[in-house]
């Protein structure tokens, strides 16, 4: 275990931005906080990094104490935040360079801008660097230190799908070389792409964790079957076997089931009613489905 969370508890004001959160973190696992805008993810990253003092409760990376161990901590873990804005007249080796003297032991960046695609880019100002070559620059810079651990906050916002895809073999690639990173997106394509595990959050709150096909299990979303067809009895289709629910949108029908046997039910129903049905599909729920209904269940009241 790499990191470990307990009851943290950080209070702004009158918010609590991370309610009793506990979980922790496997060595050389991509681990992934999601949750909506304000659900307390950069609040929790920040106290895992040492940047932001926990109200209550207990932090652990590497077997040190973020805050205590500040020092120690900060030439062992690499961190890309959320929100950074170098100065815009400094090049791309002076700022590598500028890396590079903050720490004890580093990696040379010169190695590192070639191996991201960066070195063509070395002599150029940082302010004329598009945004998916200025992601790269901070995954870079997270690197210097050569950590054992990446935390990664957003850093795909904002790029066009091309230059995300070419973050998320940056990241497979930190994971090959036997790191631990530790990302949040809004994006459940990319969680799903990349993360070993998945912790949900909420109004500070955890509220799943667990791998994708363990969450998507756990949600007992339904699976659908989607066909078109014309005029079809919908009392019927609402009687078959395993059959939950079913809607009709124009020509379109949507069929959800309790689990996938709906699938050879529906159709031994359709051809042995020898109907004409189109586009017959099978649509399974995803991270996304996963993730809307977490977003839309209200939240307990507190006591
Ligand atoms: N420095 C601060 N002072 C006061 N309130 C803050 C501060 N930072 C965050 N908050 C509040 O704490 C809550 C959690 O914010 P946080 O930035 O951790 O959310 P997030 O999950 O990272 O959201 P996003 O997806 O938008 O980045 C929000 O209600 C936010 O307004
Ligand atoms: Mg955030």
């Amino acid at each position: 275990m790499v990191i470990k969370v307990e009851n943290l508890v950080k209070r702004y004001k009158n918010i609590t931005a991370v309610n009793n959160v506990s979980f922790s973190v496997e060595e050389g696992e991509i681990f992934g906080l999601l949750g909506p805008n304000g659900a307390g993810k950069t609040t929790t990253i920040e106290c895992i990094e040492g940047l932001r003092k926990p109200d209550s409760g207990n932090v652990e990376v590497l077997g040190l104490n973020p805050l205590k161990d500040r020092k120690r901590l900060y030439n062992m873990i690499g961190v890309q935040l959320q929100e950074t804005s170098y100065q815009d007249k400094i090049k791309v080796w002076e700022i590598c360079q500028l890396f590079s003297t903050l720490y004890s032991k580093t990696l040379s960046y010169e190695l590192l801008l070639k191996d991201f695609g960066l070195y063509e880019k070395k002599d150029s100002y940082i302010s004329k660097l598009s945004g998916g070559q200025k992601q790269a620059v901070s995954i870079v810079l997270a690197l210097i230190p050569d950590p054992k651990i990446v935390f990664l906050d957003e850093i795909t916002t904002g790029l066009d799908p091309q230059a995300r895809r070419n973050v998320w073999e940056m990241i497979k690639k930190l994971k090959k070389k036997g790191k631990t990173v530790f990302m949040t997106t809004h994006y459940m394509e990319e969680a799903e792409n990349l993360c070993d595990r998945i912790c949900f959050i909420k109004s500070g709150k955890i509220r799943a964790l667990g791998t994708v096909s363990e969450l998507i299990k756990a949600s007992n979303l339904q699976l659908k079957v989607v066909f078109k067809a014309n005029d079809l009895n919908v009392d019927e289709l609402n009687k078959i076997e395993n059959v939950e629910s079913v809607k009709k949108d124009g020509e379109r029908y949507i069929v959800y089931g309790k689990n996938e046997e709906i699938v050879k039910d529906v159709m031994n129903y359709l051809t042995g009613k020898k109907i004409e049905f189109r586009e017959f599909s099978i649509v399974k729920p995803n991270l996304e489905d996963v993730y809307l209904n977490i977003v839309k269940e209200p939240l307990e009241v507190e006591k």
